[in-house]
């Protein structure tokens, strides 16, 4: 009997991304699904599943023995404790931050922890969280160092994607480009026209009260946002404070350890739509030669892709527009800085809806369930 898996959120951005690669990968074919959904209760699922189930029915979520959430923190900080009171003993996958840091709780992120995720199901650890979108992809780009526990510290200067910020924000943005277009077509189609009187003419509307800003608040198109959700008071941004936590909770390294790597994070907004970029500074813990730590980024996993640090190959494969869709995790502009020895820069882009969300719980599923089937 196969196992049944209770998917929940599914209908959101992350969501879909996820039921995408899971039909992709077959993933249905070793799963019984059930569909649960918090607005159309007994309406038909997908994957001739069983019609849909009430996500608040702690009854039918009671039966699965794999919850899968891209619901939303919500969801899972008014569901999760009340369905582990009620005695349920079943694997939580959840692309929401709300557990992430809890002591019963493992990030996945298996290119880089599989080690460690296997150790957790083997003491029982029942609850398993995708990582930060920026965190994950930044750490798949270094897994070759990691592995090599060469890191010793990190600083990330972020280009994060629209669709971070969500789905209704990525129409914004796109709304934004089109009143700054608009507001300069008519100059734009005479080629004598002056460019600062177009550059004027662009301004004004991305900072005319008519720009649609529910979203961003401000204007993100031909332009950026320096903080990335909530400000923690001492100067610092939840997603930059996520950047150390999150890194070395992945690496199994905790509070106070002293093999912890810091890492220290500005992330800002851009418009892009859904791949995150970031630069890097790196100070590694030996002074390794340029061509063993290309070898050794190269060689970090199946997923990663060395980019020579040329201008033509950089433009060419180094940017979202590039990525996005795929699970390639570029690297590149990888240097030795002149400012000491072990010092390097490179440059990563990640599609955040795939490795960044819906591709570590997918994964984490697929290696849960030989477990299972021996139960
Ligand atoms: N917090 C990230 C962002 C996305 O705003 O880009 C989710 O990890």
């Amino acid at each position: 009997m196969a196992v049944r898996v209770g998917i929940v959120g599914w209908r959101g951005m992350v969501g879909s991304v996820l039921l995408q690669r899971m039909q992709q990968e077959d993933d249905f074919a070793h799963i019984q699904p059930r569909f649960f959904s918090t607005s159309q209760v007994g309406a038909a699922a997908p994957a001739g599943a069983l019609p849909l189930a009430s996500a608040s029915d702690l009854e039918a979520l009671g039966e699965c023995a794999v919850v899968l959430s891209c619901q939303g923190g919500e969801w899972t900080s008014a569901t999760h404790p009340r369905l582990r009171q009620a005695g349920w003993r079943g694997y939580w996958i959840d692309a929401a931050s709300s557990l992430r840091m809890h002591d019963d709780a493992v990030i996945v992120l298996d290119p880089v922890n599989g080690a460690l995720i296997e150790q957790a199901l083997d003491r029982g650890i029942r609850n398993f969280i995708g990582g930060n979108c920026t965190v994950s992809l930044m750490m798949l780009a270094l897994g070759g160092l990691l592995r090599e526990d060469l890191v010793e510290w990190v600083s990330a200067m972020t280009y994060q994607a629209a669709s971070g910020a969500g789905a209704q924000n990525m129409r914004e943005l796109l709304a934004q480009m089109g009143v700054a277009h608009q507001a300069a077509a008519a100059l734009l189609g005479d080629p004598q026209a002056p460019i600062l009187a177009i550059d004027e003419r662009v301004s004004q509307a991305l900072r005319s009260a008519q720009l649609p800003r529910e979203h961003f608040g401000v204007s993100l198109a031909g332009s950026l946002i320096p903080w990335i959700a909530e400000d923690l008071g001492n100067g610092m941004s939840k997603e930059e404070w996520k950047g150390d936590a999150e890194c070395n909770k992945i690496l199994g390294r905790a509070p106070g350890a002293s093999n912890r790597i810091p890492v220290e994070s500005l992330c800002v907004r851009i418009g892009a739509m859904r791949c995150h970029a970031q630069a890097l500074t790196i100070k590694l813990r030996r002074d390794l030669g340029l061509a063993d730590i290309e070898s050794l980024l190269a060689s970090g996993n199946a997923w990663v892709r060395l980019i020579p640090n040329t201008r033509a190959a950089s433009v060419a494969a180094l940017s979202p527009v590039h990525v996005a869709g795929t699970l390639d995790i570029v690297v590149g502009r990888v240097r030795k800085l002149a400012v000491g020895p072990g010092f390097i820069s490179a440059f990563t882009v990640g599609d955040q809806l795939l490795w960044g969300a819906a591709e570590p719980l997918r994964r984490m599923l697929r290696i849960l369930l030989p477990r299972l089937a021996l139960v």
